[in-house]
């Protein structure tokens, strides 16, 4: 097929362009800043610069490339300073989740695209009662924190919105696999703390495994919507000593809810006590995919550092599927 790729530049279009290039298909990769032209093209892709946010460019460019598919990948949150105010860091993510989705549906409508996948997430957007691990159809929160309401509902829209065209919307976990992922500063400097008992659950996925995922959704047919993390959702209290370790940083810091609440926000509280993880079940069933990293416990020191991981033992987080 030939596959167009909007924000190809960025952290899984890296590891998305080489796998689709082997499993046979050609890509045009889209890239907003300048000078990621030349990255695309030694990745394989033929380079078109493009704004999701200009619907007669992204027109244009669909029909130029005679796409059989689209996949997107766009979001805005590279050099974001992320605060307590969620919403406001995912602003321009938000519009790309809402206005890039709808340029992008027409577009392929018009252009005659027969499949169509986009970037969604699933951690912490599960809501926050009864076990751990969800499901794809188990409800998401419709009350989250107060500074994350647009951002919730951007996501939502794009899964709506891409399930009613036929498409498949790929709720991914917290990326990792790339030296400059987003948690990682923040963790090496020991601001990431434990909050409370550390039990709001995360889902991670390797940039590896989010990429073979995608490529496999790709030859399915939709609509469909999965969750796309790897097989061990954890709680803070387990995931982030390893990642600290894995980092060489000092181990976290502990706050009660209380202070994590006056000095961070409702937002920390959530995640590092009641946020809900996700299965990967339906993924594997349905789409055959097999995970390279199927846990951050091993995953972490892979990408992060050369030594081992601990052979700790492991209280898991029983998974529904
Ligand atoms: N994805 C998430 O939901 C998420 C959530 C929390 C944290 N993070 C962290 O954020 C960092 C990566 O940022 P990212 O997820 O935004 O990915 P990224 O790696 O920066 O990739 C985003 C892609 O979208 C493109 N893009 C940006 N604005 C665009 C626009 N207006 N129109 C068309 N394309 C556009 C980018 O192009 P250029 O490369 O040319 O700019 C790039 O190709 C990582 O550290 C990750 O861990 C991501």
């Amino acid at each position: 097929m030939r596959v167009f790729v909007a924000g190809a530049s960025g952290a899984i279009g890296a590891q998305l362009v080489p796998q689709l290039l082997e499993a046979g298909h050609e890509v045009t990769g889209t890239f907003k800043s300048p000078r990621k032209a030349e990255r695309l093209h030694a990745l394989g892709a033929q380079p078109v610069r493009l704004d999701l946010l200009d619907p007669r460019a992204v027109r244009k460019a669909i029909v130029e490339a005679e796409a059989d598919a689209v996949v997107h990948q766009a979001t805005a949150l590279a050099e974001v300073r992320f605060s307590r105010n969620l919403d406001r860091s995912f602003a321009e993510t938000n519009r790309l989740r809402r206005e890039g989705t709808d340029a992008l549906l027409s577009a392929a409508r018009e252009a005659g695209v027969r499949r169509f996948v986009a970037q969604s997430y699933a951690s912490m957007r599960y809501a926050r009662e009864g076990g751990p691990v969800k499901t794809e159809d188990d409800p998401l929160d419709v009350r989250p924190v107060a500074d994350m309401t647009e951002t919730f509902e951007a996501m939502r829209y794009l899964d709506d919105a891409v399930v009613a065209a036929g498409g498949i919307a790929l709720r991914y976990g917290n990326f990792y696999g790339a030296p400059n992922d987003g948690l990682l500063e923040t963790v090496r400097k020991r601001q990431f703390p434990i909050v409370g008992d550390g039990g709001g659950v995360a889902s991670f996925i390797h940039l590896h495994d989010a990429a073979a995922a995608t490529v496999l959704a790709l030859e399915h047919d939709g609509p469909g919507i999965y969750n796309i993390v790897d097989d061990d959702p954890a709680p803070v209290r387990e995931w982030l000593p390893v990642l600290a370790e894995a980092l060489g940083a000092k181990p976290p810091r502990h706050f009660p809810a209380w202070l994590a609440r006056l000095f961070a926000g409702e937002l920390a509280v959530m995640l590092g006590t009641e946020s809900r993880g996700a299965s990967n079940a339906k993924a594997k069933r349905e789409l055959g995919w097999t995970l390279r990293y199927p846990s951050w416990r091993q995953g972490f020191f892979d990408v992060y550092a050369k030594a081992t991981p601990p052979q700790a033992p492991r209280t898991p987080v029983p998974a529904r599927t």
